[in-house]
Formats: structure tokens, C-alpha cells, sequence
């Protein structure tokens, strides 16, 4: 496969201005967030229709007007806010900064878990270990340590993941419980909510989650919250120890944003595991998003980012795939997928691998 993405038509003064951009890129973001946190964006978009001077803001908010003007200023740069006639008005991308979910999660993800980490990034690049990590703790990835993150940082990570399968879960369920199955192992089930999403779904099937023990502790709350300790059990592992194989008997293994929580050496010895515990009839699921199936820039966007996420604070080796990674490791494990669908959710690839 040749790699084809971008191009260069832009001017130069375009391409200056947009070179600054990324210079002040994070002075601007958290010029964003305070607009936003402190509730400057919120007040203006209730008086959205006449609009609303800096000093009547800096008044209601009880803050420093010398703050206010500040931000709001970064604001107009931003195109979060405009003015006419020292009137402040939300623009469009300033609604979405406020009322827009994705928009929310993905920069209380980018503060919270990633922003004083990335300081880190280039360490991480030259040595492939999560570098940015250690400002939360000494683990070799954030998944050891996920459950004892500092309780924002955790809310954020957590709202982040559940975001994007959330919306999915929904859509691919009458795909993966077909009538046949009745056992459903989740690879990295994490909290549970795919594996309730079954039990509620389909009433014979039974589902085994493979994580690491700081996430069944969570898992097993939620299992008991909703019932269904009897159908929903926990199997503790560190998937890395490729030593380990996975249980038989499953007619689905599910692995939902979680191949790329790993290297490519590592996805192709998870694919291998999977593919010794598969019998004939059974499947293997994949729900991952790919950088290039993307319908819209934005997503594109943010899953280059994401990437980043993997490379600073996960585990140093891991990314966003090109759907092209994932069918060569597939390929090369010894499956074959039988079928694929695209555009689930927000932006997932569904792949039903079968052994070859
Ligand atoms: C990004 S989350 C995906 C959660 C869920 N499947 C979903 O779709 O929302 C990845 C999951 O893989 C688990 N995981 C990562 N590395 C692991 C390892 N070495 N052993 C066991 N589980 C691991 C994490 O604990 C986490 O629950």
C-alpha cells in the first residue's frame, strides 16, 4: 500500500497564519477552556441576540474585567466570539466549544489526561515509552494505572472512551449476538458497558470480560448494579502476557477499541491468541476507528491526535491504525475478514474475522 493524504495549494501568507496557529496552540486552547469553564461563553450565548460588552461579563461573572478583555480577545482570534459595536456575540464555532458533547469530551481529554504529559512527547518519540505518564504515576502503561488516576483525569479518560462506543454498541449488537451465539468473550471489556449491552440485548448469551484487575474491580460493580452477575463474569489477565491463552469455547471474541491500545507486534500475537481459541463457526469482532475511513476532516483530525495520546501517555507504542495496519495483521495471523461495515456510530469499522 502507498500512503496518499493532503496537499500543499494553500498561499503563503495562508500558510503562515496557519504555522502560527500551531506556535500558540496551546496558549489558545486553554485561552478556550477558561472562556469556557468560567462560564464567559455561557452568559453571552444567553444574550446571544444583543450581544453583551466586556464590561457587563467581567460584572456578572464577578470577575477581573482585565481578564475578561484578555480572553475575549484570544476569543476573536479563536472566531469564538465577535464583536459589533463593543458587543460580544457567540460565534458558530464558540456553540460548539459549549454545547457540542464531542467537542467537550475531546478537550477534557486533552487537558486533563494529556496536557502537562505532552511536554514529554519528544522523549516518547525517541525512546517509545509513554513518557507523559510518569506525571501521574510509575507504570509501564496507563492501563495498569487507569483505575488509580487521579479522579478528574479518570472521568475524562472514561467519558473520552465511552463517547465513541457508545454510540456504536447500539447498532452493532443484532450483527454480533446472531441467534447461535451464547458465549461472548470481551477483550478488554473494561467497565462492562458492551458486555450489559449483550446481557440486556439477548437473554441465553453468557459473556466472559478479559482486563486487567483494576478494571473488573469496576466491571463487577456495574454487572451487580444491573443483575446480571449470573450471565456476565471476569477473567483478570495482562493481555500481554502472550504466553496466556485466551479461554475457549466462545462463538464471538469482541475486541472494541482495544487493538489499538497496542503495537503491531503485540495486535498480531492478540490476533494469534484469538485465533488458537476459535473454533470454525466462532468469530472474531473488531471495532476500531481507522484514520482513513474517516467521512469528515474533523475525524481524521482528531484521530491523528489521538494517536499521540497512545505515544505520550498509553504505552509508547501504540496508535489510530490506517485500516490497511489492521487487514495486514489480520491477514498475516492466519484469519480472513468476512465481512466488513463501515460508518458505525460516529466513526468505527466493524471487521467479522472467521479463521482461514
Ligand atoms: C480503550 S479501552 C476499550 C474499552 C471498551 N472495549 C470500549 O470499547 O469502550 C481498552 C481496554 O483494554 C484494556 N487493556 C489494555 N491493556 C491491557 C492489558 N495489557 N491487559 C488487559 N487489558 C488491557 C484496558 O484496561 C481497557 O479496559
Amino acid at each position: 500500500m502507498s500512503l496518499n493524504y493532503g496537499s500543499d495549494n494553500k498561499s503563503a501568507l495562508q500558510a503562515k497564519f496557519d504555522a502560527q496557529k500551531i506556535a500558540f496552540a496551546p496558549i489558545m486552547f486553554q485561552a478556550a477552556k477558561s472562556l469556557r469553564d468560567l462560564g464567559i461563553l455561557e452568559i453571552i450565548k444567553k444574550h446571544n441576540k444583543d450581544g453583551l460588552t466586556k464590561e457587563s461579563i467581567s460584572k456578572d461573572l464577578d470577575l477581573p474585567l482585565y481578564g475578561v478583555k484578555v480572553l475575549l480577545e484570544a476569543g476573536l482570534s479563536l472566531e469564538i466570539v465577535m464583536v459589533d459595536n463593543d458587543k460580544f456575540h457567540l460565534t458558530k464555532t464558540g456553540w460548539h466549544l459549549l454545547c457540542d458533547e464531542l467537542t467537550r469530551v475531546n478537550m477534557d481529554f486533552t487537558n486533563d489526561v494529556n496536557y502537562l504529559g505532552f511536554f514529554n512527547l519528544t522523549d516518547s518519540i525517541k525512546t517509545a515509552r509513554p513518557s507523559g505518564l510518569k506525571i501521574f504515576g510509575d507504570w509501564e502503561t496507563i492501563y495498569e494505572g487507569l483505575s488509580e488516576l487521579p479522579i478528574d483525569v479518570q472521568k475524562s479518560w472514561f467519558a473520552f472512551d465511552h463517547f465513541y462506543s457508545d454510540y456504536a454498541f447500539p447498532e452493532i449488537l443484532p450483527i454480533v449476538l446472531e441467534s447461535d451465539v451464547k458465549f461472548v468473550l470481551d477483550v478488554g471489556g473494561n467497565t462492562g458497558k458492551f458486555a450489559i449491552k449483550c446481557a440486556e440485548h439477548k437473554e441465553d448469551v453468557k459473556i466472559s470480560i478479559l482486563d486487567l484487575p483494576g478494571q473488573l474491580e469496576k466491571a463487577y460493580l456495574n454487572i451487580q448494579n444491573n443483575g446480571f452477575s449470573d450471565r456476565i463474569s471476569g477473567y483478570p489477565i495482562n493481555l500481554l502476557d502472550h504466553s496466556k491463552p485466551f479461554p475457549n469455547g466462545a462463538d464471538v471474541i469482541w475486541m472494541s477499541q482495544f487493538l489499538d491500545c497496542f503495537s503491531q507486534a503485540d495486535i498480531m500475537e492478540l490476533l494469534k491468541r484469538s485465533k488458537e481459541a476459535m473454533s470454525d463457526a466462532s468469530s472474531l469482532f473488531i471495532m476500531e476507528t481507522y484514520w482513513d475511513k474517516q467521512k469528515f476532516e474533523a475525524s481524521t483530525y482528531s484521530l491523528h491526535a489521538t494517536s499521540l495520546y497512545f505515544t505520550s501517555m498509553a504505552n509508547g507504542c501504540s496508535q489510530m491504525y490506517h485500516s490497511e495496519d489492521m487487514l495486514n495483521l489480520i491477514d498475516n495471523s492466519g484469519l480472513y475478514v468476512e465481512k466488513s461495515y463501515d460508518n458505525i456510530g460516529i466513526s468505527h469499522t466493524l471487521y467479522k474475522c472467521k479463521k482461514k
